[in-house]
This record gives C-alpha cells, structure tokens and sequence, in this order.
C-alpha cells in the first residue's frame, strides 16, 4: 500500500509544535491548579503521584502513539480506526480505533463552549466589564449568566455568550478547512510563542504582589506558593486512590494522550523522522507550561488576595469567579485580565484544532469525502454536540456528563488499548525497533519493563478502580468528579444520594447514539479500505 495523502507538516519544529499547541490547553492553566490547590489530592501526594504517572504512563503512551501513528502513516492511514486496521491487519482492528474518533470529537464538544467563554471573558475583561467589584456573589452570578446557567437554553439568546461561540467556533472550522501546514502549524508556530511570552508577563505581575493588603501579612504570594507546592501528609495522600486515580487522568489529559490526537498527527511523519526526542519534546514543553507556568500563577495569585478558602472551591470557581476578583484587586486588573484570558485562549484553541483533525482524516481516508465534505460533515455533529452542551447548561450538567463518558473513561479506556495493541497486537520488540527507526537517542532501557509490564498493570488496576467507583458506585473514598463548580456528583452514576436526572440519561443517550453511529461508519470504511 503507498501512502495516499499529500498532507504533511511543513517542518520537523512544526509537528512538534502543533502537538505542544495540543497538549498545552486549559488542563494546563485550570485544570492543574485546580486539583494542586485541593487540599484533598493537593500538595505532596497529588505531584508524586502526578510525576510516577507521567514517567510509567505519559511518556510511555505517548511514544506508543508516535510510533503506532508514523507506522500507520506509511501505510496511507491518518485516522485512528485506519492506524488500527493497520497495525492489527485483523477485519475487527479497525474497531479498536473507535474511540480514537469518539474522544477527540467528544471532548470537541464541551472543550470549544469553555474556548467561547474564555474569548468572552477576556473581552469583557479588556474593555472593563469584568470589575464587579468586591462582592465575590457578582462574579459568580456574572459566570452563571455567561455560561447560560441561569436556566436551561438560556444561553441560546443571541446574546454575548452566543456570539462569542458562534465565533470561536466557526474559527475553528476556518482554521481546520485551511489544512495541516497552512492551518494547525501555521496557528501552533504563532500561537505558542505569544502563550509563553503572555505567561511569563503574568508571572512576573504575580510574583512581585508581594502582600497586596498590608493588614494581612498572612496573605503574600509567598505564602500561596507554599499553599500549593509545600507537601502535607504525603503517605496519608498516596493511600488514597482518588489521588491515583486524579493524578493519571491529569496526565492523560494534559499531554492529550488517550485522544487519538497525536497518532493522527504522528501519522503525517516521514518514515525516518524522529520520535523519541519529538514526543519527549513535546512532553516538556507541556510540563514547563503546567508546572512551572500554570502552577504558579493562578493559585498564589488568588491565595494572595483572597486566602486559601478562595482557591479551594474548584477548577471553574477559581478561573472564572475568583481570578476575576483578583484582577479587579490590581493596578491595571483589566489589562492583566484580558490577558490571562487571552492566554486561555490561545492555548485552548491549539488544542481544541487537534480535536477535530482526526475526525477531519477518519472522514477523508473512510468515506471518501474531500476536504469540504469532511469539514461540513464534522461540523454538523459537532454543531449537534455542542447544541447539547449548551442548551442543557444549567448546573454545566450535560457538560459534566460528556466530560465523565469521554473525557475520563473514554481517555483511560484508549490509553489501555494502545499499550495492549502496542505490546500485545503489534508485538512488543517489534514496536521497540519501530520505535527507533531514526531516533537520534534512544529510549532508556528502564522503559523497557515499564512499557511492557508495569503500564499496562498499573491501568488496568487504575481503571478497574475508576469503574468500581463510578459506575458500580462502590465507596473507595474518591472525591469528586473535576469540573465540578458546585460540588455535585454525576447523576447518572448512580449510588446513594445521588437523584436521577433527566439531563445526565438524554446525554448518555445521546452518546450512545454517537458512538453506534460511529460504528457504522467505521464498518464502512473497512468496506473501503478492504478494496484496497
Ligand atoms: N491537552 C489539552 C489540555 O490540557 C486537551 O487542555
């Protein structure tokens, strides 16, 4: 089979760059701080285990992605159920691949409407509408009528909300239409750049506040530092498995491995081009960003002006409630918020890109379509998807449901699936050959066990527990779900005071919806890829 697509990166820099822009994205600036500052996965024992995690599964299934992806380029596949089909060479391969489609479109879904309120939120910042003053209840009403929680459908007024969504994304479509090297690249290789220098302006702002009230010395940027980073109770932490289990899911996210992103996007490689050193690039350009970037501004920041029961009260609560009251606390606040959300943005939409370019492939090399068709195409579920999101906003319910279905089990279920494919399908020293054509260092032999032995061990066990307690409902002292602003559990999942609720059931239904009809075209696709 000769590989069939003309698309490629214009520049070895430029696939690097773009799985950067993918990686770095609202994980890295929310999300993390988020679950850092929560005293109960927080400090010490949250980092260990978020540092284990990315060594024996971060880094080891994102090179498994690169590796898988660049071989199944050279085979003519982009999408993931076409990698698959490759690398199994079995009629059910290609099934495996599912949910390299699922997540990204999935996550598409819900990760653009935040994109949307992001832009919005740096707008509103930028021109003085975000100085609510002191009361912290303006800021959480303001938040709950952006996001259209006031009442289910609110948000679909053709009011500000909505036009900031509509505009992102429309934009996001218009950038994926231009393709590859001309739209994802082009974005990455400005976008990236503008993130880092916007970050390094904020903590810089951060780290000179000093003790913004004199009256309470307690309250210094010092201090918020120590709040996130000094560790307490490290043993205590690590007994619990919601740390575990938080700490993966974070890696996952935050490196979007699990997505079915990076090996769409490693597929458009050479044969010869490198993989070890890009992913492991890549890596650490997205850990300088969250650790040294995201883990240092929001929280000490917020710590300083607010203390410590500000920046508890999670993810959301803390970007768009709290950081508004910080900023409205500073000289300048509009300005420092406008770019705080502008930086939000820009690292949202390189990732958001790579959400939809396996989707844009998997309709290219399965139904045949061209590159309107695709983009049409993708651009109608997403619209269906998005609709959901938004329309049943109140509580970000169906938000948080999609989030749960793909955003943690979906991701965990496809990180599990390459490492079986990789070890078990493909063939372990196989794939460590494969992984090595024309890698400039080697990968450490200490990967070798972990690879093999500990990844696939260590997310079975962290899987199984995950499901225990989430679907079976069984008490294994795990917190709350993330993105949970108003310290709700799913509904769906069931378990002892938990409500049944409409909304959860008709967005699962809908999911299950999504992925039969995802079925279907796959089972297509193989038609096609059988006449080959
Ligand atoms: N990796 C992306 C993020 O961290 C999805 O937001």
């Amino acid at each position: 089979m000769s590989k069939q697509t003309s698309e490629g990166w214009s520049s070895k820099l430029g696939v690097i760059m773009a799985v950067a822009g993918s990686a770095v994205g609202l994980g890295n600036f929310l999300r993390f701080p988020g679950l850092v500052a929560d005293k109960e996965t927080g400090g010490g024992a949250f980092l260990i285990a978020y540092f284990i995690s990315l060594l024996i599964v971060g880094l080891p299934v994102c090179w498994i992605e690169w590796t898988l992806g660049r071989f199944g380029g050279s085979k003519g596949f982009n999408s993931s159920p076409g990698i698959f089909h490759a690398v199994l060479a079995r009629p059910w391969g290609k099934y495996l691949g599912l949910l390299g489609f699922i997540v990204p479109v999935g996550v598409y879904f819900y990760y653009v409407v935040i994109e949307s309120w992001c832009l919005g939120y740096a707008w509103t910042s930028f021109t003085g509408g975000l100085d609510l003053g002191r009361d912290a209840a303006a800021y959480a009403a303001h938040f709950n009528a952006f996001t259209g929680m006031k009442g289910d459908g609110s948000i679909l007024g053709l009011n500000g909300p909505f036009v900031f969504f509509i505009g992102v994304f429309v934009l996001n479509f218009v950038i994926i239409y231009r393709g590859l090297s001309k739209g994802i690249e082009f974005i990455c290789n400005w976008g990236m750049p503008l993130l880092i220098l916007i970050a390094l302006v904020l903590l810089a702002r951060v780290l000179t506040l000093g003790t913004p009230d004199p009256a309470k010395p307690e309250l210094s940027v010092w201090n918020g530092l120590g709040y996130m980073w000094n560790p307490d109770d490290v043993l205590g932490g690590l007994a619990k498995p919601a740390v575990w289990l938080k700490a993966s899911s974070q890696v996952f996210f935050t490196l979007s491995v699990g997505f079915g992103v990076i090996i769409s996007y490693a597929s458009y490689l050479k044969r010869d081009d490198d993989v070890v050193l890009s992913g492991l690039t890549a890596t650490s350009a997205n850990e300088f960003c969250e650790v040294g970037l995201g883990g240092m501004i929001t929280v000490p920041a917020a710590y300083a002006f607010l203390g410590a029961s500000a920046v508890a009260g999670g993810t959301f609560a803390l970007g768009f409630n709290v950081l508004p009251q910080v900023f409205a606390g500073m000289p300048y606040g509009h300005l420092f918020g406008g770019l705080f959300f502008t930086l939000l943005f820009i690292a949202a939409i390189t990732s958001s890109l790579s959400m939809l370019q396996p989707g844009i492939a998997f309709l290219e090399e399965g139904l045949g379509l061209d590159r309107r068709g695709s983009v049409t195409f993708l651009g109608l579920v997403t619209a269906v998807g998005c609709t959901l999101v938004m329309w049943f906003s109140k509580d970000l319910k169906a938000l948080e449901t999609v989030d749960f279905w793909i955003g943690d089990v979906g991701i965990f279920l496809q990180g599990t699936i390459l490492v079986y494919v990789f070890n078990l399908g493909f063939g372990f020293e196989r794939g460590w050959t494969e992984a090595h054509r024309g890698a400039e260092v080697g990968i450490p032999g200490l990967f070798r066990p972990i690879i093999r032995w500990i990844a696939p061990v260590y997310l079975t066990g962290i899987f199984l527990m995950f499901m225990l307690k989430n679907v079976a409902g069984w008490n294994l002292s795990f917190t709350e779900p993330r993105f949970t602003p108003t310290g709700q559990v799913l509904d769906l999942v069931g378990g002892p005071g938990r409500e049944a609720s409409g909304v959860a059931q008709l967005t699962a239904v809908f999911l299950v919806v999504f992925v039969a009809f995802t079925v279907l075209l796959i089972r297509r696709a193989g038609e096609r890829w059988s006449q080959r």
